[in-house]
C-alpha cells in the first residue's frame, strides 16, 4: 500500500483555539464539550463534539438512558472501556476500545449508551454530524464497527492513522458519507514526526489535540485538550503536523472535517432540525410515542 502523498502547496492555518467546557449529559456523566452550540455555523456540518474520559466510576457509571434524537447523526469512537447499545431499531451492540459506532437517527430513533463496566477507565468520543434537509427524516440506519475493521495505515515517520471516516492517502475510511462527506481520522504521532492531510479548501475542518502536547498545526502550536479551528483558505490545499523532535510522549490528535451544508441550524436538545416549526412536530412526536421506528 502506497500511503504517500504529494506535499501540501501550503498548510490551512489555525483560526482560532478552543478550550473544551466541562459540563455533564445523560444520568450524569462528566465530559467535556469541545464543540459547543455557537461553533455549530462555523463548523457547520458538525454539530458537537463530546470528549469523555475518567478513571473514576462515579463520573460514567450513570451512563445515558433511553433518550431520543432526530435529524443527524451520531459517531461514537471509543477510546477505552465498554458501553452497551440498545435502541427501538432493535440493534443491540458493544462499544469496546478502538471500536466505532455510526447512527443515523435520521427521523427518530430513542436509544441508550450504558457502562458495562463497574471500574476502570472509559474514554472516547462523541461527534454530531448534521443531516441535510432533504434526509432529516430518513429512516434510522445504525452501523458497529469492531477495532479490527477500522482501516488503519502507518507513515514512514512513525505517524499511526485510523480511518474512521472518508479517504485519505488512498485509504477508504470505515464509513463513507454523501453530502456532508466528513473526513475522521485518529492520529496519533511519535516524536519528531510530520504528517500533511490533503483538505478540498471549501471543507469546515478542525483538530482536537486530546493527548501529548503541544502539537503544531499549520504555525500554531496547540496544547492538549484544545480544538483547534482551522481557517478556510482558499490557497491552502491541506493541513500540517509536527510534534517536537524532544516530546516525552506520542502526540494524539482527532482530524474532522466536512462539506458545509449551509442550511439552518435548529437545535432542541437531541433534536436538530431546520426550522422552530419542524422541532415543535419532533417534541410532539415523541410525546405522543410515534418519533422513533
Ligand atoms: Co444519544
Amino acid at each position: 500500500m502506497n500511503t504517500s502523498t504529494t506535499p501540501l502547496v501550503r498548510s490551512r492555518s489555525v483560526e482560532r483555539l478552543v478550550r473544551g467546557q466541562p459540563t455533564s449529559d445523560g444520568d450524569g456523566v462528566r465530559l467535556t464539550r469541545v464543540l459547543t452550540q455557537p461553533l455549530q455555523q462555523r463548523l457547520d456540518p458538525f454539530l458537537m463534539l463530546d470528549a469523555f474520559g475518567s478513571d473514576a466510576a462515579s463520573d460514567y457509571i450513570g451512563g445515558f438512558p433511553d433518550h431520543p434524537h432526530r435529524g443527524f447523526e451520531t459517531v461514537t469512537i471509543m477510546k477505552a472501556g465498554r458501553m452497551r447499545h440498545r435502541d427501538s431499531v432493535g440493534n443491540v451492540g458493544l462499544l469496546e476500545p478502538g471500536s466505532v459506532q455510526w447512527m443515523t437517527a435520521g427521523r427518530g430513533i430513542i436509544h441508550s449508551e450504558m457502562p458495562e463496566q463497574e471500574e476502570g477507565r472509559m474514554a472516547g468520543f462523541q461527534l454530531w454530524v448534521n443531516l441535510a434537509a432533504q434526509d432529516k427524516m430518513q429512516p434510522p440506519a445504525y452501523r458497529d464497527v469492531a477495532p479490527a475493521d477500522v482501516p488503519r495505515f502507518e507513515t514512514a515517520d512513525g505517524v499511526a492513522v485510523r480511518v474512521i471516516a472518508g479517504q485519505t492517502h488512498g485509504v477508504a475510511g470505515a464509513v463513507t458519507r454523501p453530502t456532508t462527506e466528513p473526513l475522521v481520522l485518529d492520529i496519533t504521532l511519535p516524536a519528531g514526526a510530520r504528517f500533511e492531510v490533503p483538505l478540498p479548501p471549501g471543507h469546515n475542518a478542525f483538530a482536537y489535540v486530546y493527548g501529548g502536547e503541544p502539537v503544531t498545526v499549520g504555525d500554531r502550536a496547540v496544547p492538549s485538550e484544545h480544538m483547534a479551528i482551522l481557517g478556510n483558505d482558499a490557497a491552502a490545499d491541506g493541513v500540517a503536523f509536527a510534534v517536537a523532535a524532544g516530546a516525552a510522549q506520542p502526540a494524539q490528535v482527532l482530524l474532522v472535517a466536512g462539506a458545509p451544508l449551509k442550511q439552518p441550524i435548529a437545535q432542541y436538545g437531541p433534536f436538530v432540525m431546520n426550522t422552530v416549526q419542524e422541532l415543535q412536530q419532533a417534541v410532539s412526536d415523541f410525546q405522543r410515542g410515534v418519533l422513533a421506528g
